[in-house]
C-alpha cells in the first residue's frame, strides 16, 4: 500500500517505519523544516532507542521519503494517517488545531475517495469533526472516509511496542475502509477491535487514564505504608499477582509525566465534564499525582534536619522516565521548581537530555554529587542503578539518597554508610 504520514514526532514515525517493516510505501509530511532536513538527512530529530537504525534501513532503500509538500503527498496517497500533535488547550481539553488544519489541507488537495485514519489521541467525536471540516471545505464533494485507530506506544520502548500491540483498535461504520485497515494489519498477531469511531477515541482516553489511575493508587497508598513502615514493593508485587490486577503500574513513585498521561486524563476529565457526569476519581488521580513531589520534598526535609535552606542537592535524572529524552511534565522538573521554593542549591545530570539555559546540569555524576547534601534519583536509568556509590560517598559533604524510583539496593546502600529513603521502600 502506499500510505502518508502526517506528522512525524513519536508517533508518526514509529507508525510509517513499520509499515515500512509491512512492505509498504510511506511519505512522512511534515511543515516543521528542521524535522523534515533532519529526517531527509537519515537522523531522528529525538531519542527513542533502535529507531534510527530502522529509519536508516528503510531511508536507504527508499521505502520511506520526507517532505514539506502537503499538495503532492495528499494527491499521490489513499491512505492518510493524521499523527499530529494534540497538545492540552487551557482547559485542560486537547487542542485540536493542527488536526484541523490537516483536515483542511487534505479537503483540498483531495482528488479521489481517501480514507483518513487519526491515530493522534484525539477528544470522543473528533473523527465525526474530520468528516465535517473536510466536507465543508470541499468545493466539490469526493468521497472518503474517516477511522480512528488509536496508537498505544510508549515512548523509549516505541519500536518494541509498535510492533507487538496488544491489540489493535478500528474505529470506523464504512465497510471499505475497514476492510482495507483490516488488510493493513494481517500481519499483526493480536486481536483486532471494530467498533465506531466515538468507542475507539474513548478506548484510548480509558487504557490511559486506568494506568494513571493505577500509578496514583499505588502513591497514594506507599504514603500509608510509609507511616506504617510497610515496604510498598512488597505490596505492589502481592497485589499484582492477582491476575485480575495484573504487576504493570504498581511502581510508587515520584509520579506519572510525559507527554501522554497528564494530557490525557485531564482530557477526558474534561470530556465527562462537558456531559454533565463528572469524573471525580480521576480528578483525585491528577489530585494525588500532582502532590507526589510535594510528599517526596517532605520527606527529604525530614531527614536533612528541618529545610532545605542552601543544601545543595544532585537530582539524578531529567527524563520523564528511562530511555527518552523527553522531559515534558517530568515530576524531575516539578521536583527541582520545588526544591528552588526551598531556597535548596540544586545540581542536575541526565545521561541523555541536555537542557539549554540549564547551567547547573553537569556532563559526569561525579561532578554532580561534589559536595551535595543529598542525591536524588528522579529518572529510572539503568546507568543509575550500579553506580561507585563508594566513591561517590567520598565525593559528597552528606551520604543521603533519596530514590524517588524505588530502584536502588537499599541494603548495600546502608551498609556502605549511606542515609537511604525510598518511597515506602522500608
Ligand atoms: C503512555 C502509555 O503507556 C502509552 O500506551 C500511550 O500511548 C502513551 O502514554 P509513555 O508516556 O511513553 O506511554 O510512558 P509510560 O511507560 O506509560 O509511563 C508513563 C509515566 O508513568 C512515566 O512517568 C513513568 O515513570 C510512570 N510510571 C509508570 C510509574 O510511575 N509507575 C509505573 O508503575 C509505571
Amino acid at each position: 500500500m502506499k500510505i502518508l504520514i502526517v506528522g512525524t514526532g513519536y508517533v508518526g514515525t514509529t507508525t510509517g517505519l513499520i509499515f515500512c517493516e509491512m512492505g509498504h510505501q510511506v511519505t512522512g509530511l511534515d511543515l516543521d523544516d528542521r524535522k523534515i532536513k533532519a529526517l531527509q538527512a537519515g537522523k531522528l530529530h529525538f531519542y527513542e532507542p533502535g529507531l534510527e537504525d530502522l529509519l536508516s534501513k528503510h531511508f536507504t532503500a527508499q521505502n520511506i521519503i520526507f517532505t514539506k509538500n502537503a499538495k503532492s503527498a495528499i494527491e499521490e496517497n489513499d491512505l492518510i494517517f493524521i499523527c499530529v500533535g494534540t497538545p492540552q488547550g487551557e482547559d485542560g481539553s486537547a487542542d485540536l488545531t493542527y488536526v484541523k488544519s490537516v483536515a483542511e489541507s487534505i479537503s483540498i488537495y483531495m482528488n479521489r475517495y481517501k480514507v483518513i485514519v487519526t491515530k493522534s489521541t484525539v477528544p470522543v467525536g473528533t473523527a465525526n469533526l474530520v468528516t465535517k471540516w473536510i466536507k465543508e471545505s470541499q468545493d466539490e464533494q469526493i468521497p472518503f472516509d474517516v477511522v480512528s485507530n488509536p496508537e498505544f506506544l510508549r515512548e523509549g520502548s516505541a519500536l518494541y511496542d509498535a510492533l507487538n500491540p496488544d491489540r489493535i483498535v478500528i474505529g470506523t461504520t464504512s465497510e471499505t475502509a475497514s476492510k482495507l485497515m483490516r488488510e493493513l494489519y494481517q500481519n499483526f498477531p493480536c486481536p483486532i477491535i471494530e467498533t465506531n469511531p466515538k468507542a475507539s477515541e474513548m478506548i484510548k482516553y480509558a487504557a490511559n487514564s486506568f494506568l494513571a489511575m493505577k500509578i496514583s493508587y499505588i502513591n497514594e497508598l506507599a504514603r500509608v505504608c510509609d507511616d506504617l513502615k510497610i515496604n510498598v514493593k512488597d505490596v505492589s508485587k502481592g497485589v499484582g499477582l492477582d491476575h485480575r490486577i495484573g504487576p504493570h503500574f504498581l511502581k510508587a513513585g515520584m509520579g506519572y509525566g510525559g507527554s501522554c498521561f497528564p494530557k490525557d486524563v485531564n482530557a477526558l476529565i474534561q470530556i465527562a465534564k462537558e456531559n454533565g457526569k463528572p469524573l471525580s476519581i480521576l480528578e483525585s488521580v491528577v489530585q494525588v499525582n500532582e502532590g507526589q513531589p510535594r510528599y517526596f520534598i517532605d520527606k527529604m526535609k525530614r531527614a536533612l534536619g528541618g529545610d532545605l535552606k542552601n543544601k545543595i542537592i544532585a537530582v539524578l535524572g531529567l527524563a520523564f522516565k528511562a530511555n527518552t529524552d523527553d522531559t515534558r511534565e517530568s515530576p524531575s522538573l516539578n521536583l527541582i521548581d520545588r526544591l528552588k521554593v526551598e531556597q535548596a542549591k540544586v545540581k542536575v545530570h541526565d545521561p541523555i537530555v541536555k537542557m539549554t539555559g540549564r547551567s547547573d546540569q553537569f556532563p559526569v555524576i561525579e561532578e554532580t554529587v561534589v559536595d551535595a547534601d543529598a542525591l536524588v534519583i528522579c529518572t529510572d536509568w539503568d546507568e543509575y542503578k550500579n553506580l561507585d556509590w563508594e566513591s561517590l560517598k567520598l565525593l559528597m559533604k552528606q551520604p543521603y539518597i533519596f530514590d524517588g524510583r524505588n530502584m536502588l539496593d537499599k541494603g548495600i546502600l546502608e551498609s556502605l554508610g549511606f542515609h537511604y529513603v525510598g518511597v515506602a521502600n522500608h
